[in-house]
């Protein structure tokens, strides 16, 4: 018997649930006209909150709907791979349809002097290779893809929303979905020529609800070891809707289990399920986050509870509350910190504050 928890980041899970607004009004889109806002999707959140697999499910939506998918990496040269390789597989995959009648320019009725006509092939350029492509469809479209925008190079990000623009103004049934840390889209949507995705369609990831979460868990454990309801209450409590803890104490709670997943299995595995999750989503996330902003988590983090008054927090790093507006308006930027009421600050990332207490603890020691 094989696991069938899935916590892999870019993994599609064996259940899903959850985020059908996006998935609905996506479908929806695509039976629709060219330039549907629906069409440019920009989804943010924070890592293991699940975009990749969001992605994914939006990849498989359109290739349901015969649209061809093509995947623009975040990282390298994307543009290139398009153009060069990615573009002309798709193109020689599809045999032109039967029927099609523009088969060759006809020039009849006059000589051509191909001598005067002999310029050099234009360089294919993205909008070119998209402009091929599409016209070998009927009826659909293309959808391009791309993670991780936030490790992107800016040009190449420019470069495939100013085509997707063109081949929208020119009535061409294209779809651009782009995912990445909150901070990297930020960026993105401040470069010139991405102005226009400002009015994409954005999608903020947050938590799963309870319900969902409950739902993923229940599922995916069924056929092999069934979770007892009070099994599931806790994990469901211990996950707090996030999709890779959901996935991370099913998985550990399974390896764990007899016949079937108890309290005692999910309860057993609580504190590795949160170290786990530490190095995993905590860690990475903190990576490069300068030391001013780094001091106003960890004074988050020693206030404790779940919403900190921001005025605290100014006073415990020895500031004005108007001086530390900056850090915390960075720390928003970088998706790490929400502001659930007015004056109120709260960590994004369930388990933060613990890690960054743990983190402080053993930083002393050594
Ligand atoms: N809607 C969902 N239902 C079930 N599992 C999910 C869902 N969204 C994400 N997951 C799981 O959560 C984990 C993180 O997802 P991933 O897409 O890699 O996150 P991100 O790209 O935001 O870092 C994966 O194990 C994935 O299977
Ligand atoms: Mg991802």
């Amino acid at each position: 018997m094989r696991n069938p928890f899935r916590p892999t980041f870019g993994a599609s899970p064996y259940h899903w649930a959850g985020r059908s607004v996006v998935l609905e009004e996506f479908a929806r889109s695509l039976d629709g006209y060219p330039g549907e806002p629906s069409r440019s999707l920009v989804i943010d959140g924070a890592r293991g909150i699940g975009k990749t697999v969001l992605l994914t499910e939006l990849e498989d939506i359109a290739a349901q709907h015969g649209w061809i998918v093509l995947r623009a990496t975040g990282r390298g040269n994307s543009v290139r791979t398009l153009i060069d390789t990615t573009i002309p597989a798709k193109i020689a995959e599809l045999d032109p349809p039967a029927g099609r009648t523009v088969t060759a320019v006809q020039v009849s009725g006059f000589r051509v002097d191909t001598e005067l006509l002999d310029v050099a092939d234009p360089v294919p350029t993205l909008g070119t290779r998209m402009r091929d492509l599409l016209g070998l469809l009927r009826g659909t479209g293309v959808l391009i893809t791309v993670d991780e925008v936030q490790d992107a190079d800016p040009d190449n990000l420019s470069d495939i929303a100013v085509t997707h623009q063109d081949l929208i103004r020119d009535e061409h049934h294209v779809a651009l979905a782009m995912a990445g840390l909150t901070h990297g889209i930020n960026r993105l949507l401040d470069l010139p020529g991405t102005t226009f995705l400002r009015r994409a369609r954005r999608f903020e990831l947050g938590p799963l609800t309870d319900e969902d979460a409950r739902a993923i868990l229940l599922a995916t454990a069924a056929e092999s070891k069934p979770f007892d309801d009070d099994a599931a209450d806790l994990a469901v409590d211990i996950a707090r809707g996030y999709p890779y803890l959901v996935q991370l104490i099913g998985y550990l709670a399974w390896n764990r289990a007899g016949d079937g997943i108890t309290r005692a299995d999910v309860e057993a595995v609580r504190e590795e399920t949160i170290r786990t999750m530490g190095s995993q989503v905590h860690a990475p996330s903190l990576k490069g986050v300068p030391p001013a902003q780094m001091a106003y988590l960890r004074a988050m983090a020693d206030i404790g509870g779940e919403e900190v008054s921001s005025s605290e927090v100014a006073e415990r790093i020895g500031k004005k509350p108007n001086e530390a507006t900056d850090t915390r308006g960075k720390l928003l930027d970088r998706g790490l910190i929400e502001a659930p009421a007015w004056g109120k600050v709260s960590f994004t990332l369930p388990y933060l504050g613990e890690f960054l207490r743990s983190d402080n603890r053993s930083t002393r020691i050594s």
